[in-house]
């Protein structure tokens, strides 16, 4: 700080704290629905819409479905969408087949979507586990290892796949080693230069993305993917991650999960200057369900509150399971701001 504040009694803090209408002239932070990016799980099939029970209030969409609930999105101005693709368990395989095919089920949807909605931005998750059958985010070697440059050509074809079909956005949430730059490399090589790079680059092994594998159906058969996702005890470490993929091609870079990794965003912001988005994960949203449906905390105000947390932590951008909550509330909260006035 370059300036100390004035000391009491003449400086009075609270001075500006004295109604809505101050707070809102001084506010630092601000939170729009255009920031937000609303993740969708998305199923073969007609007319489905099933609920995920570890998340209430999210479900796993058919692209019919999904396409009627983009409606309600958009016209709450959310402009874009991640989407997760969800194949039957049969389509499943050694080498994840299905996640590069062009009839699969995230390619389809994108052309559907893209078809429909001009104006929607659309990010798929690119990463092998919910289409691999060992549930891996890479391919495993003939011993049971993670090979990771085995993994960067499939997952390279994948982000290709999802190009073709529309994305106007892969991300990439595998945390192979290499895998930014095989992707531009191969985007590039096939001529879409303007499909962008959004890297999930400080991404950490995190109990927060249980109800995700549920929803998702994509937890490893065995063991766990402690040797591709960071340990939570490290910073340093997401810094050179973030560094790496900067370097490698990424566009965007994201933090994951969020709200236990805000000095990680911090620091990401203060240290690079780059479009950063922060991920606040499966887990995160259903600890807050699980409260709120009890009556323990409130659900809107903690929410608008983490939201904002992530802003001020430096996230551009936020991925929330919440993100169309969050814009409906935003949209229909008209405060009066004169006739709030409590004082206490
Ligand atoms: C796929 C992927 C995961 C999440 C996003 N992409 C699961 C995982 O890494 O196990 C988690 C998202 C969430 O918990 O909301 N690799």
């Amino acid at each position: 700080m370059t300036q100390l504040p004035g000391q009491y009694p003449e400086y009075r803090p609270r001075r500006m704290r004295q109604n809505e209408a101050f707070r809102r002239l001084i506010r630092e932070t601000r939170l729009s629905a255009e920031q937000l990016i609303m993740p969708y799980f998305v199923v073969e099939g007609r007319g489905v819409k099933e609920a995920i029970e570890a998340m209430p209030g999210q479900y796993r969409y058919s692209p019919d479905t999904l396409l009627a609930e983009l409606e309600t999105l958009v016209a709450l101005d959310v402009r874009t969408v991640l989407l997760f693709g969800v194949p039957d368990e049969n389509e499943k395989d050694e080498q994840a087949s299905a996640a590069s095919s062009a009839e699969g089920i995230l390619q389809k949807t994108v052309r559907e979507i893209k078809s429909r909605f001009k104006d929607l931005l659309v990010i798929t998750d690119v990463c092998l586990c919910a289409y691999t059958s060992h549930g891996h985010c890479g391919m495993l070697s003939p011993e049971g290892q993670i090979d990771n440059d085995a993994s960067l050509d499939r997952l390279a074809e994948t982000a290709l796949s999802h190009a073709q079909a529309g994305a106007d956005i892969v991300a990439p949430s595998d945390m192979m080693d290499g895998r930014i730059r095989a992707i531009r490399t191969r985007l590039d090589a096939a001529g879409f230069k303007n499909t962008a790079i959004l890297s999930y680059a400080a991404k950490y092994a995190s109990a927060f993305y249980g109800p995700f594998r549920e929803a998702a159906h994509s937890a490893p058969a065995a063991g766990d993917r402690c040797s591709y996702q960071m340990d939570p005890a490290n910073r340093e470490e997401a810094l050179r991650e973030i560094a790496m993929d900067i370097q490698e091609g990424a566009d965007m870079v994201m933090v994951k999960p969020a709200l236990a990794y805000l000095d990680v965003l911090r620091e990401a912001r203060e240290r690079f200057q780059f479009p950063l988005a922060a991920y606040a994960v499966s887990g995160e949203y259903s600890m807050l369900k699980a409260a709120s449906e009890r009556g323990w905390v409130d659900e809107k105000k903690i929410v608008l509150e983490m939201a904002v947390s992530l802003l001020r932590s430096g996230a551009n951008t936020i991925v929330t399971y919440h993100a169309k909550d969050i814009a409906f509330w935003l949209k229909n909260s008209q405060v009066n701001h004169f006739k709030e006035v409590k004082t206490f």
